[in-house]
């Protein structure tokens, strides 16, 4: 039994995570009159969400005719039918409010010549369903994520929410199926918090360091994934996993969809446009899974570049010079500094390189996380939003641009919801202490650990197999051989070794901790892949190469008991809010 002084607080709301999303809803939480707390690992603007580069989608109409419906078609369309189609339509009929909300809080956006929002186009947004390329992805330069992260820190403060930073949540407070709260150690002095919360927002971003080259910061752990998970509630989707096309070669970092979108394009060994072939229309704007599993097919039939003949090139050197440098100062940067590339005049080399998780923790369009049980339920008192939410609207393949607007679009969302729930002041129940204690025995276990090995050895062994095994293209061999590695990984943990024994910033212990809950999703990851008999969007099997509405239109969810899984499936919501649209049946995907 272990033993530690227990901090408590207790809040109306707690947000757990502080990027575009936790940060969203903490500023309508606050708003609304809620006692907010926002708990981050990190310092707020040092959130995933600053990475975000290209922009943030919303048919606002700037650069020529927009509409809803079409935003929302290519949203359909992108997800290959595995969206649910009333998010879709909250999503995409509240984005322009959402935007121009941003705007009134400050974001810097770039700007057209008579002072509206500058949009660009972006892979998979079309005009009137599928004719022609649309200009809808809301920009500032290429550090759009940065801009809006930084924005909506300064309102939270203004609206009093109260943060609790370098926090390291542990595990969620259940009672009876409820959430009541969470547990967090305190990373700068070393205690341990208790807070009770008549909700729990959970907005902890995506898993990508599952992997081990991604676009992802190393925080990208799927914390809040985890503690579903060890809660007893199930993660949906988990096998869609986006490849952006354009990570730098041998270093992952992003460079943005938006180079192609200012005109950018790709070529394989023989300076051939090679998305000509693949996707006559949209050609180097088709959507992500499309242009990544076709560079994939370039490199695997001998026409990638380098001496390994492992990655093909991005052309900017053609763009105007005052382009390169208004609208895309960012990744001009990044290419210098980690492929020594001046893209004025010579290629940048790109792989696909992971970079989202459309799977996560499953949830209404009111952000109310989702279990089911026969049929679906909510969970009273937990929400999810953002990466680490599966709402569903990216379905099987997310459009770029389309998550900095789910991160508004739903964090609003979630802040409405729990201002309509939560009455400000409300009394809290006990909680059992057994439920604390758990959560300490874990922590506890994981500290003291005196095994034979490294978390940094595990953790490799970790991302080497979800590389090879859970990639672009997956059969039944590599994702059985997949399931079988994770698995024994996940033994490893029983005989893990935690070197340093302090509370104070002891990053042995973060990373542990952080493993603990990466080796969580990749065993459902894997299983989710494995059990998947079909392509569709990001999940590409060569051994069914088809997509099967009829037995896999449905979203998967998964259970993870330690390294076993339980998966079962639930229907995709084909009926929309108001019913003026729906796009159904599913089609081919044609770009
Ligand atoms: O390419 C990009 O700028 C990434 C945007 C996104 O993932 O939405």
């Amino acid at each position: 039994m272990s033993s530690y002084k227990i901090i408590d607080h207790e809040y109306d709301v707690v947000v757990l995570g502080a990027g575009g999303s936790g940060l969203r809803a903490a500023v309508g939480l606050s708003e609304a009159g809620l006692k907010t707390a926002c708990i981050s690992k990190v310092f707020p603007t040092r959130s995933h969400t600053s990475a975000a580069q290209g922009g943030i989608s919303a048919a606002l109409g700037n650069m020529g005719e927009d509409d809803w419906r079409w935003h929302m078609y290519d949203t359909v369309k992108g997800a290959d039918w595995l969206g649910d189609q009333d998010s879709i339509e909250y999503l995409c009929k509240e984005a322009p409010k959402a935007v121009i909300e941003l705007e009134k809080y400050g974001v810097p956006f770039s700007r057209t010549d008579d002072g509206k929002i500058y949009q660009r186009p972006f892979g998979g947004m079309t005009k009137n369903y599928g004719n022609g390329i649309v200009q809808r992805t809301c920009a500032a330069a290429d550090r759009t994520g940065h801009a809006i992260l930084h924005t909506l820190y300064g309102q939270a403060l203004k609206h009093n929410t109260e943060f609790f930073i370098e926090y390291f949540a542990l595990d969620l407070l259940m009672k009876n199926g409820e959430c009541k709260g969470l547990i967090a150690w305190n990373l700068n002095d070393g205690t341990i918090h208790r807070f009770r919360a008549h909700t729990v927002i959970i907005a902890t971003g995506g898993y990508g360091k599952v992997y081990y080259s991604a676009t992802s910061a190393h925080t990208c752990t799927g914390d809040g994934n985890a503690m579903v998970l060890r809660a007893g509630l199930p993660l949906q989707d988990m096998e869609f996993v986006q490849f952006h096309p354009t990570g730098i070669y041998g270093h992952g970092t992003l460079i943005t969809e938006g180079a192609r979108g200012e005109g950018g394009y790709l070529t394989n060994s023989k300076g051939e446009r090679f998305m000509e072939r693949y996707a006559p229309k949209a050609k180097d704007l088709a959507s992500r899974d499309v242009v990544s599993r076709s560079m994939s097919i370039e490199i695997n039939e001998g026409r990638g570049v380098g001496k390994d003949g492992d990655h093909v090139h991005l052309n900017l050197s053609h763009l105007d010079k005052d382009i390169i440098e208004s609208r895309l100062p960012g990744i001009t940067d990044a290419a210098r500094l980690f492929a020594d590339v001046d893209v004025t005049k010579d290629p940048i080399p790109v792989v696909p390189t992971v970079h989202y998780n459309m799977g996560g923790i499953p949830t209404n369009y009111k952000a109310e996380v989702l279990t089911v049980n026969g049929s679906e339920k909510t969970v009273p008192g937990l929400m999810a939003i953002g990466e680490a939410a599966c709402v569903s609207v990216h379905g099987a393949n997310r459009l770029g641009s389309n998550s900095l607007i789910d991160l508004v679009v739903f964090g609003r969302a979630a802040a409405k919801r729990a201002a309509e729930l939560v009455k400000p002041g409300t009394p809290h129940e006990e909680i059992e202490e057994s439920e604390t204690q758990k959560c300490l025995d874990r922590f506890d276990k994981l500290r003291n650990a005196n095994g034979e090995n490294s978390t940094a050895d595990l953790r490799l062994s970790m991302q080497k197999t979800m590389q090879s095994k859970c990639a672009v293209f997956r059969t039944e061999k590599t994702l059985k051989e997949g399931v079988e590695e994770i698995k024994k990984t996940y033994e490893g943990m029983e005989s893990i070794s935690v070197k340093d024994k302090s509370l104070i910033f002891n990053t042995d212990l973060v990373e542990t901790l952080e493993f603990d809950n990466l080796i969580r999703q990749a065993v459902a990851t894997v299983g989710s892949a494995y059990n998947r008999k079909e392509s569709r969007g990001a999940h590409a099997r060569e051994d069914f190469p088809k997509r099967d509405d009829k037995k896999f239109m449905q979203h998967t969810l998964a259970w993870c008991d330690g390294k076993n899984t339980k998966i079962t499936y639930r229907p995709v919501h084909k009926s929309t809010l108001t019913n003026d649209v729906q796009y159904f049946p599913p089609q081919e995907r044609v770009y």
